[in-house]
């Protein structure tokens, strides 16, 4: 029966990049002579258990066409929506026909460009026969202060808190029916696990790289431009 199922990707690259500024967004934005997306995408393929992986692209994208990865058979691409679960949304619909409803599929960010091929590979063999799934998550190591209009009201265990990244790695049917059901009922989920943990369920935490950061403000892409050439992949 594990021998069936196949992994997917599917990579949210339809946002703005506010944060970032500027007029090209973020995952188009040039670190080491390369666009940010161009070198997650070459990390996902890296992966070979990848069937494929579907890319969802902003209405206005110009992009794209240009990027080398556009071309790469294993890469299919979904028109995104308005926040980044209706893009997930929209990558998992073209993926429709292609993907078991028993499938694992990793969400991955479009600007978590410095992934490591062997962080998501174990991922998938750390959840291979995992109930719900999980996600890369990181412990978190500064001391987190609770603020309410400006002074701090308490300080948080810090024992019992992660930062969630991805990959986040859920079975295709589980993962499309919490997101439609938290769409359907108007609940934001910023990531795949809080869509999961609406429908009761209990995500694993597989720890992940720190250098595993998301591309936000201008300061990131000399930090992810260090990474690279630390990790000697660039
Ligand atoms: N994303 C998406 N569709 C959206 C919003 C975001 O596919 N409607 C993608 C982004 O392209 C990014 C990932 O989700 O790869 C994580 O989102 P974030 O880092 O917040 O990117 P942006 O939304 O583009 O940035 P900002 O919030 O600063 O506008
Ligand atoms: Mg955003």
């Amino acid at each position: 029966m594990t021998a069936c199922i196949r992994y997917w990707g599917v990579v949210p690259a339809a946002g703005v990049g506010k944060r970032m500024g500027g007029v090209i967004p973020k995952q188009y934005l040039a670190v080491a002579g390369k666009p940010v997306l161009q070198h997650t995408l070459e990390r996902l393929l890296a992966v070979e258990r990848f069937a494929a992986i579907a890319v969802a692209l902003g209405a206005e994208d110009g992009y794209w066409p240009d990027l080398p990865c556009a071309n790469e058979a294993r890469i299919v691409t979904a028109p995104g929506g308005k926040e980044r679960a209706d893009s997930v949304l929209a990558a998992l619909v073209r993926l429709e026909e292609l993907a078991h409803l028993e499938d694992w599929v990793l969400v991955h960010d479009a600007a978590r460009m410095c992934v490591t091929p062997s962080d998501v590979e174990s991922l998938m063999d750390r959840l291979a026969d995992h109930p719900v799934g999980g996600i890369l998550a990181l412990p978190s190591t500064d001391t987190l202060k609770g603020v309410e209009y400006g002074v701090i009201v308490d300080t948080v265990n810090r024992n019992h808190i992660w930062r969630a990244l991805t990959p986040q790695m859920f079975r295709y049917g589980t993962l499309r029916f919490a997101l439609e059901d938290a769409a359907r009922r108007g609940l934001t989920v910023t990531d795949e696990a809080s869509a999961l943990e609406l429908q009761g369920q209990r995500p694993a935490i597989v720890e992940g790289r720190p250098d595993n950061i998301k591309i936000t403000r201008p300061e990131d892409l000399p930090l992810a431009a260090f990474y690279l050439e630390q990790q000697c992949f660039a």
